[in-house]
């Protein structure tokens, strides 16, 4: 039948590093018929949201965009907003979403200063502070940055890259891709100096894919009625004119917005700092798993370690694309394949979104059955016990368990048995 799915009993085991696992929270709150979004109380959902997703950005003074786009649009949404054909912008390259955010710089006409760094290192900081220090004449109008390299498991430093910009007193915009990372491991939009922010739907914020997510600064928000790149759905001037009385410039997608709210309401219910506090945990679970097998993370070192996923280098002998098919096929757990020259070469766990430990053992034992049958030598239940060995050493405090007592008939039964023995 077209489109016809594979048949597993039990559901899919979802470990890509997004599309996530999506909670019955969301699931169940985007199952509504449809709704006038022109109704008179249609603001009182936006509005909220706007703020809320200010909160998720950690910003005060920055406003917050919902497109029903994907993190792609969000990246032409950050620079067609801001930036004039022939701009120069900055930028590093470093796994596949660092390379697709450079291709689109260009595309669209601006004039991409790039610095290639070796897959599986991150923003090269002090080559960045060295280069903007050079320009006297303020010619970069833009720092572009990937915080979360999807492909290789890397996170980069944005604190740092914004400290270096503020010491230089160099005015250019810093424009940062959070979408494998906003929502999940810790991002601050003010404090850091971030005046563009791209996000997804589909990741950290536990929703289907079909959303990008921005905020803009003060001055990114300022630029715009310099920036001279074409633009129209994607203009954030119609947004800025309809959203601040609670509307969209064209028919939202109000299921996706009935989504977001209860996404929010989650990671604000369990608390940002536990959200990424959760993260570290279970990602770190994972990487006690990768070394217990022996093997390596694409990652270089641990300053770079993610949070969000974790992509590992199979040995030379073994194709990462033949391990991901024997999970998918024979054990019903989706792992990220590797992209471009990482193909065949890592395959990844994703770590982020609505997880807890025993879900991640279900991705280490998938993963641990599907690698010994490509003919890997890693020994049955070792990376899945050391992750048991630390998500146990790490487990939250419970309060001490106490027996019920029995009630009294049977103690009386049990008193007149041992009389009568
Ligand atoms: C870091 C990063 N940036 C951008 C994108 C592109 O987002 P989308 O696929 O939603 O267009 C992705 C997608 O995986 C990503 O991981």
């Amino acid at each position: 039948m077209p489109g016809e799915k594979l048949s597993f009993p039990g559901r899919n085991y979802l470990f890509a590093p997004g599309p996530t696992h999506i909670p019955n929270e969301v699931l169940t709150s985007m199952m509504v018929p449809q709704e006038d979004h022109r109704a008179p109380d249609f603001p009182q959902l936006v509005k909220p949201l706007l703020a809320d997703l200010n909160k998720i950005f950690k910003t005060r003074k920055g406003q917050s965009f919902i497109f029903p786009a994907t993190g792609t649009a969000g990246w032409e949404i950050a620079l067609a907003n801001t930036m004039s054909p022939g701009d120069k912008v900055l930028t590093s390259r470093f796994g596949q979403f660092s390379h697709l955010w450079f291709d689109l710089a260009n595309r669209i006409g601006l004039d991409v200063e790039l610095v290639d760094v070796p897959w599986g290192e991150g923003v090269p900081v002090m080559e960045f502070k060295k280069r903007l220090r050079a320009d006297k004449q303020h010619k970069i109008k833009a720092v572009i940055a990937c915080h979360n390299e999807n492909a290789t498991g890397v996170t980069s430093d944005i604190e740092a890259l914004g400290r270096a910009k503020k010491d230089l007193k160099h005015p250019a915009l810093l424009m940062v891709d959070g979408v494998s990372s906003i929502a999940s491991i810790d991002f601050r939009m003010d404090e850091w100096g971030v005046d563009v922010a791209v996000s997804g739907s589909q990741k950290g914020f536990m929703l289907p894919a079909g959303m990008a997510l921005l905020c803009f600064s003060p001055r990114a928000l300022a630029a715009r009625k310099k920036a001279k790149c074409a633009r129209c759905f994607l203009d954030i001037q119609d947004h800025i004119n309809t959203n601040k009385d609670g509307f969209f410039p064209y028919t939202p997608s109000v299921p996706m917005l009935r989504g977001l709210r209860a996404s929010i309401d989650l990671l604000l219910g369990e608390g940002l700092q536990n959200v990424f506090d959760r993260h570290y945990r279970l990602a770190e679970g994972v990487r006690r798993a990768v070394r217990a097998w022996g093997l390596k993370p694409c990652a270089a070192s641990p300053k770079w370690y993610s949070d969000t996923v974790t992509a590992i280098m199979a040995p030379p002998s073994v194709n990462a694309a033949e391990v991901i098919h024997i999970a998918y096929h024979r054990y019903n757990v989706s792992l990220g394949a590797g992209l471009s020259k990482v193909a065949g070469k890592v395959f990844r766990i994703g770590h982020l979104g609505d997880n807890n430990e025993v879900r991640m053992l279900a991705a280490l034992g998938g993963l641990e059955m599907a690698m010994r049958d490509a003919g890997m030598r890693v020994k049955a239940g070792s990376g899945v016990g050391a992750a048991v060995d630390y998500y146990r050493s790490t487990a939250k405090k419970i309060p001490a368990f106490k027996a019920a007592k029995a009630p009294k008939e049977t103690r009386a039964k049990k008193k007149s048995a041992r009389r009568r023995r």
